[in-house]
């Protein structure tokens, strides 16, 4: 039974027992379901024995040795990853301008961390993604127990995994990947090619942009290291049921024909909308980041104007460009939208040749 149906199948036993909420008793109406499905670990319909199946088939999915569901986002993933694969004391590589979770993650596996850095695109004023230079580099000229690398980066710029993991095998390096924006990839041939069958270990954010609920996301492991172990030293020993069981609902629909056709769609919606608006106002590798300059616009000025005029909010901006971040919610009518306010905009202000 999946995770899914055993939460539909609830227990009909008297419950003397947490989460003592009695699956009837909401303190907040709207959230009335989620009380009816929130169980506990030691339920008699053992949920433990769903989820274990569940991540299974996840990474049967996925082509992966081990995949985990995680309810602490790709933050616990990437502390996970790097426990599993370390020891007190080991050298782990990671950009000194990291997600705080890498460096956090080898503070707390008592390493000692070795730094690497990457160039700003001024163009854009995002940074480049690593390149296995960058990395062979560091490697070396220190031994290097794990690499963590972030790729896409949050604004879409690739990295080349396959190169960066030949690098690592060279010198003896787990590869840990930090794909937390792309975990979208591995469902559709027009997105770039996921981490998750290259690296020793890939973690994903299924909430950044996959349709997962806060803060849903996923470890995988492509290696021999199973990192149950490490994820048992981080996590609670009460998961959200309700939470774990969106995660198999989410994967199983990512993996669906109509959510391929769906993101698929969503490509070429943002590539027509780019094309429309003059292509050399976009930016990155990633078509789900819609990275967008206006000349003679700052950034922040950019992003100012399509609040306040367009009511549209983006993702981040910075000195020089504004980034629209896209998933499996931005349906047609949202880019639509985006694109009639960018013509506008554009209409206005100069355009770079
Ligand atoms: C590149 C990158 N890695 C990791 C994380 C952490 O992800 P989560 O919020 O799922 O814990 C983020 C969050 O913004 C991120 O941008």
């Amino acid at each position: 039974m999946g995770l899914t149906e055993l939460l539909k199948k609830r227990n009909r036993k008297l419950l003397f027992t947490t989460p003592s909420h009695g699956q009837k008793f909401f303190i907040f109406s709207k959230f009335r379901q989620f009380y009816k499905y929130d169980i506990s670990e030691t339920d008699a319909y053992n949920p433990q024995e769903a989820l274990k199946k569940a991540q299974k088939y996840a990474a049967k999915i996925y082509g992966t040795n081990y995949t985990y569901f995680l309810t602490n986002g790709s933050t616990s993933g990437v502390i996970a990853a790097v426990l599993a694969c370390t020891v007190p004391d080991d050298k782990v590589l990671i950009w000194d301008n990291a997600h705080i979770c890498h460096s956090n993650a080898v503070k707390l596996a008592g390493c000692e961390p070795v730094f690497y850095s990457v160039d700003e695109d001024k163009n854009w004023g995002i940074p480049f993604a690593v390149t296995a230079d960058v990395i062979e580099e560091r490697l070396k000229k220190d031994k290097i127990k794990a690499v963590v690398i972030t790729s896409p980066t949050y604004e879409g710029n690739i990295a080349d995994v396959g190169k960066i993991k030949s690098v690592c095998e060279t010198y003896g390096a787990y590869l840990i990947a930090d794909e937390a924006h792309g975990a979208i990839y591995p469902f559709s041939e027009k997105l770039p090619e996921s981490a998750v069958k290259i690296a020793d270990f890939t973690v994903q954010s299924l909430h950044k942009t996959a349709g997962g609920l806060n803060p849903t996301a996923l470890l995988h492991s492509c290696c021999k290291i199973d990192p149950e172990n490490a994820l048992k030293m981080i996590n609670t020993t009460s998961p959200s049921y309700p939470l774990l069981a969106s995660v198999e609902k989410n994967i199983r629909y990512l993996n669906s024909s109509k959510c391929r056709k769906k993101i698929d769609e969503l490509v070429e919606n943002i590539n027509l909308l780019k094309k429309e608006c003059g292509l050399s106002n976009f930016g990155g590798s990633d078509p789900l980041k819609i990275l967008v300059k206006v000349p003679d616009l700052k950034g922040h000025e950019l992003s100012q104007i399509l609040y306040e005029k367009y009511n549209i909010e983006d993702e981040k901006t910075n000195e020089v460009s504004t980034m629209l971040l896209c998933g499996i919610g931005t349906d047609l009518k949202k880019t639509e939208r985006l694109k009639r306010a960018l013509k506008k905009i554009l209409s206005k202000h100069k355009c770079e040749v």
